[in-house]
């Protein structure tokens, strides 16, 4: 997929959690080592949630817990490793160096909970998605990021 991200955004309702698992498969499909997905939102908008989909659509049968306390999570199937981070209790960019987010991206997949927690440097190539409470079960899932992401995304297989 060649030529200059102009980038994309697209909006997706979420009538409810089934639709948000079903979405967290669609982009487990299509991750590769060295992507980074930013999750975004409220507390409760539903991203944890979505990286559990993610995380069990690539084959994680363990538990999934929240890296809340631990700010990253590591899990390896057969063809990925993914580390899951969560960094609304980053203190700082020193504690940022600390977590090896740049050797997860040289290894494997990294999901990112909290990501503005890291300052803006950061996740300028990921796929980024913002999540909007709209209802108790629903939620809106803004995604967004250079137009290579909507290339594998939408135009590949069904969906
Ligand atoms: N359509 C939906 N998609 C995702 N979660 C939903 C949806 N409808 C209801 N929920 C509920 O919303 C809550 C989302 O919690 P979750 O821990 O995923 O949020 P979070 O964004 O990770 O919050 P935090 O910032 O605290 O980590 C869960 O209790 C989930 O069951
Ligand atoms: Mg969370």
């Amino acid at each position: 997929m060649k030529g200059k991200s102009e980038g994309f955004v697209r909006e997706v309702a979420l009538e409810n959690e089934a639709a948000t698992e079903i979405m967290g498969a669609q982009i487990a499909a299509i991750l590769k080592s060295g992507d980074a997905v930013a999750l975004s939102g409220d507390l409760g908008a539903g991203k944890t949630t979505l990286a559990r989909a993610m995380l069990r659509a690539l084959g994680i049968g363990e538990d999934v817990p929240s890296p809340t306390f631990t700010l990253v999570q590591h899990y390896e199937t057969r063809q990925l490793s993914i580390d899951h981070f969560d960094l609304y209790r980053l203190e700082d960019e020193m504690e940022m160096e600390q977590l090896g987010l740049e050797d997860t991206l040289q290894t494997g997949v990294a999901l990112i909970e909290w990501p503005d927690r890291a300052g803006p440097r950061f996740f300028a190539d990921a796929l980024h998605i913002e999540l909007e409470i709209t209802g108790e079960h629903s939620r809106r899932a803004t995604l967004s990021g250079p137009a290579e992401w909507a290339a594998r995304l939408f135009e590949s297989t069904n969906s």
